[in-house]
């Protein structure tokens, strides 16, 4: 039997219950379609900061480096928010991005037609289906810009933190993104701040240049502001958003929010190798932790994008991506509920999941 070993990093806050759940579906999967799933977890973010003083444990790196690939709950919590920033939580999970080479963060903003009512935007207005992949460049900009406090010459503290792009990172992510176009309905659209930023301007001319290998895919250009406000104004123009890291963790939050809730969006961290890293999109809920009341969701379709790109098991992602459907039809975590629905905690769900994946 197919054996695959894949690391889970719970996380800290809501991220033990939501991954235990999504290791039980990955494994329910495995009974179904012949596979066997062996698990080794990890430490990452608060919780390694407790265990081994250290946001990103060097054992934790290893461990991802050596598994088929890894799924990850969320980091983060008020415990931490007071140290440093260079050892903090957060800089763990930029830190495991970086060292994985995963330069591509696909986000897919999908609606699940039993989930159309749990959406704040009008029918009309989400329109017959919804369907966009938000493509996030993820271990380059802001995030990894050089950064700092210095006192300026009137004798005030100033803090700095720098975008840059350059014209290898920015083919590489554009690339990615024109060959998701590609396989769906080739519209790329590119998202940038290019009236302002100087990257931004290097970013349209490079994504510009790269267009040329991809005659078939039309692209057009947004400023991030524009695109933020018809994301809700009209989003079925959308299908492939191609954007900087700190721009497409905004947006796709927005983004998540047509779909009916955060705790609904997937991820896909990917660079050159198969491995990748898988995270919902959403943090830890501090606010919810522990009451059994998240949405495990997002983290069980992360674990079906892992099957589908990392794993080379489409018809168990495909099954698990069903297993969701049909469970909405009927049931809901509190952040999706609806008046008619059955009410389930994080655990319920999870178990539903499996039992319909099982028939
Ligand atoms: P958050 O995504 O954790 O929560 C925002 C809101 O959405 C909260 O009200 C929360 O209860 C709700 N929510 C999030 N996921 C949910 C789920 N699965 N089910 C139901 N409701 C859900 O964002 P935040 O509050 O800004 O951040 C909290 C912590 O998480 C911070 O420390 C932040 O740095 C961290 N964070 C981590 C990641 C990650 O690990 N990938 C992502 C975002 C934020
Ligand atoms: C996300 C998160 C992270 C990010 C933080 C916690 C570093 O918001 O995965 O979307 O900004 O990438
Ligand atoms: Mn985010």
């Amino acid at each position: 039997m197919k054996e695959y070993q894949v690391v889970l990093l719970k996380g800290d806050g809501i991220g033990p219950e939501i991954v235990g759940q999504a290791a039980r579906v990955l494994e329910k999967a495995g009974e179904r379609f012949g596979f066997c799933m062996k698990f080794e977890e990890a430490l990452l973010g608060g919780c390694a900061i407790d265990a081994a003083g250290t946001p990103l444990p060097q054992e934790t790196i290893d461990k991802c480096m050596r598994a088929d690939s890894t799924l990850l709950g969320a980091v983060g919590g008020p415990k931490w928010d007071g140290l440093p920033g260079n050892q903090r939580p957060e800089k763990g999970l930029l830190g495991i991005r970086s060292a994985l080479g995963l330069f591509a963060n696909l986000r897919p903003a999908v609606i699940f037609p039993e989930l159309r009512e749990a959406s704040p935007l009008r029918p009309e207005i989400i329109g017959e289906k919804l369907d966009i992949m938000v493509v996030r460049e993820l271990t380059g900009g802001i995030y990894f810009g050089e950064r700092g406090r210095r006192t300026l010459e009137d004798g005030a503290e100033a803090a700095y933190d720098t975008e840059q792009y350059s014209v290898p990172e920015i083919e590489r992510i554009a690339r990615v993104a024109f060959s998701m176009a590609q396989k769906r309905s080739r519209k790329l659209c590119s998202v940038d701040k290019a009236n302002v930023l100087e990257s931004s301007r290097l970013w349209r001319a490079t994504v510009e240049r790269v267009a040329q290998e991809y005659p078939e895919v039309e692209l057009n250009h947004l400023y991030v502001d524009n695109c933020a406000m018809q994301l809700v104004r009209n989003p079925g123009q959308f299908d492939v958003i191609l954007t900087s890291n700190m721009f497409g963790d905004i947006l796709s939050d927005e983004a998540s929010m047509i779909s009916g809730s955060i705790g609904m969006l997937a991820s896909a961290s990917l660079g050159s190798g198969r491995a990748g890293l898988y995270e919902p999109i959403h943090g830890s809920a501090p606010d919810i932790a522990g009451t059994g009341s998240a949405n495990p969701l997002a983290t069980i379709l992360s674990a079906a994008m892992m099957l589908k790109y990392s794993l080379d098991e489409p018809e168990a992602a495909a099954a698990i991506e069903g297993a969701v459907s049909e469970v909405l039809k009927q049931y809901r975590t509190p952040d999706i509920y609806t008046e008619g629905a059955r009410r389930v905690t994080c655990e319920e769900m999870g178990g539903l999941v499996c039992e319909y994946l099982a028939k």
